[in-house]
């Protein structure tokens, strides 16, 4: 949700952090722009729309700058427009700001800058932040930005710099992340560490509450009262190559083929083989009392969430509660004793989750983040973290994030039962069938080209619905929420058996049905629906297990058997082809779909 990106140093400061910014385009696509100090003076330029475009336009005045900082923006406060893109300046046009986040004061403080005489020139919360730092501002950049920012509520990353100022870029931040790679003379600064690793990998992470002066010598960083704070420089494990689309015309392509890897790697070390069992030693479960369990989410991890509340309560016998974390974060956060708090999350920076476990975190007995970014503002406030590996996930659509996720809680699941009281020969079967899904991910792949052929059909409707039961009911919500996404057509995923209760009205020849049929428990009651949607002459997609026989349908994807709780991976594996390839031949923005951005850190 808006990315921040900024270069100091001696290299083409412009050049640097227009590549740092596209790498972190997926956190919005609105507009962009940027600030730099050109042969003493303070210019910017801005353009509605991608990075490409302001790129282009940035080519044509030929600056030459040592320093710069630069934005991509998701709207929030007023329609993307050259007057809303950032960078923003103050009244006496000496100061010029980017911002990531949401400023929940803003009015009030509009109201009072406007009664001191100045007029704004834009709809955004950022402006009243520039502002501000024009109005503190005597003489000390990093006193005004530190003053301006003690009036601030809400979240915020920012990047400021100034005319008096060409040699340091000032920074600050609560709830909302920032960083800054060190090289050597110069320095990086991005909202996510991925889009600078072609330059460094030593990185600074910012965290909520702090304030930086960053210099082509260095970073000092300091408390909001201004005292300075000893930080580590950390080390990426990432490469430049894991941030690129290499052969792949999309990221999300690359990021569903890579899931044979991916989910390979969010197994790694913690198979206990001999035991049945799952090691996680990142966390401390032994001495505590589990009761019960709450599984906070949106999206995407939500959906990996109501899979993991089955197999939890399948395999333990203990109560969970899976909770859209934007809605539970206004209902009272009742807790009973001894409950384990799960927040799913692939960046760990999902406002609504953040805010939802923020509400918990005192009242329950132990939180853990799932997570795929090292570092992420989940991952510091929960007791104990579990790590996706998957590397970067840049599509926008999440894609082997879901899939690692399901690994990781089937392994937590079987943890948790083994301590409960699951035979060690059930544990081995299930981790046998854990261990054996990267082969059948890869098999799945391999059915691309029947997926194609089909999306070719189907690709000209408008309206679908997905259907499943059971383990199948979550896959058909995360299918139908991949059409929507990346292809723009409605489509709903529904819980089969909930069809008869008001939306088979819908069912037409013109609205097809992609049957998740891969949970055998209800796979009799599932072909019973099938025959009612039939009867009413829509058209189905039948995702199946091999071997098994669904004479209603009209299109079949087979993929391999597996246990019914390990089914979602391989369905889901399927349906994202099947979007993606609706979505190509549609010629949609695959990778930057209209209107989204991929970490939602603002309600
Ligand atoms: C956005 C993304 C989704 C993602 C959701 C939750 O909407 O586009 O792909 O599932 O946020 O994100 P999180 O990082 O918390 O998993």
């Amino acid at each position: 949700m808006c990315g921040i990106s900024g270069y100091i140093g001696h290299r083409d400061a412009i050049d640097i952090a227009i590549t740092i910014l596209q790498g972190q385009e997926y956190r919005g696509y609105d507009s962009a722009g940027l600030a730099a100090i050109v042969d003493g003076k303070l210019c910017k330029k801005k353009e509605v729309g991608k990075v490409a475009v302001l790129k282009e336009s940035l080519e044509l005045e030929k600056w030459q700058s040592q320093i710069s900082i630069a934005h991509t923006r998701w709207a929030t406060h007023g329609k993307p427009s050259l007057a809303n893109a950032h960078p923003h300046h103050d009244h006496t046009h000496q100061c010029l700001l980017v911002h990531n986040g949401i400023i929940e004061n803003y009015e009030v403080l509009q109201k009072e800058l406007i009664s001191l005489g100045i007029s704004f020139n834009s709809q955004t919360d950022t402006e009243v932040i520039s502002q501000l730092v024009g109005v503190c501002y005597q003489g000390n950049l990093l006193e005004a930005v530190q003053k301006a920012v003690s009036r601030l509520e809400g979240a915020f990353a920012i990047a400021v710099m100034h005319a008096a100022h060409p040699d340091e870029i000032i920074l600050a931040t609560k709830e909302s992340p920032l960083c800054v790679g060190r090289g050597q003379q110069e320095m990086f600064i991005a909202s996510d560490p991925g889009a600078f690793v072609r330059y460094t990998r030593g990185v600074v992470y910012l965290h909520s509450c702090e304030l930086a002066r960053v210099t082509k010598q260095g970073l000092e960083v300091f408390c909001t009262q201004l005292k300075p704070k000893q930080k580590t420089i950390q080390t990426l494990g990432l490469e430049a190559s894991d941030v690129s689309k290499g052969q792949y015309p999309h990221y999300m392509l690359k990021e569903i083929y890579e899931q044979e890897r991916s989910v390979k790697h969010a197994m790694l070390s913690h198979c206990d083989d001999a035991q049945g069992s799952a090691l996680f030693e990142e966390l401390d479960l032994d001495h505590l009392n589990i009761e019960r369990s709450i599984i906070l989410a949106c999206g995407t991890s939500y959906h990996a969430g109501l899979v993991a509340a089955q197999m939890l309560e399948e395999w333990t016998r203990l109560p969970v509660r899976v909770e859209v974390a934007s809605e539970f974060r206004y209902r009272p956060s009742i807790v009973e004793p001894n409950t384990l708090v799960i927040a799913i999350s692939q960046s760990g920076e999902t406002a609504d989750t953040l805010a939802a476990l923020r509400a918990l975190k005192h009242k329950c007995c132990y939180s853990i983040g799932l997570c795929n970014v090292q570092n992420s503002t989940l991952t510091r406030e929960v007791d104990a973290s579990v790590f996706l590996r998957a590397g970067p996930e840049i599509g926008v659509a999440s894609t082997k994030a879901f899939t690692s996720q399901l690994v990781l809680l089937s392994l937590f699941a079987l943890k948790l039962a083994r301590l409960r009281g699951m035979s060690v020969q059930e544990g081995q079967s299930i981790l046998r069938d854990i261990q054996g899904l990267p082969e059948q991910v890869k098999q799945v792949l391999l059915q691309r080209s029947h997926i194609q052929d089909i999306a070719k059909r189907y690709a000209c409707y408008h309206n679908f619905f997905y259907l499943g039961r059971r383990y199948m009911f979550p896959a058909a919500l995360e299918g139908a929420l991949k059409l929507k996404e990346i292809a723009y057509i409605n489509a709903n995923g529904y819980a089969a058996g909930e069809m008869k209760h008001g939306p088979i009205a819908l069912i037409h020849p013109d609205c097809p049905t992609v049957a998740c049929m891969q949970d055998l428990v209800t796979l009799p009651k599932m072909m019973s629906n099938l025959s009612e949607v039939k009867a009413r002459d829509g058209k189905i997609i039948a995702i199946i297990s091999e071997g098994m026989k669904v004479e209603l349908a009209d299109d079949v994807i087979y993929i391999p058997q597996v246990r019914d709780e390990l089914a979602p991976i391989l369905t889901t594996v399927a349906t994202q082809l099947l979007a993606y390839e609706i979505a190509s031949l549609k010629g949609c923005e695959i990778d930057q779909p209209r209107n989204l951005a991929k970490s939602v850190t603002v309600e």
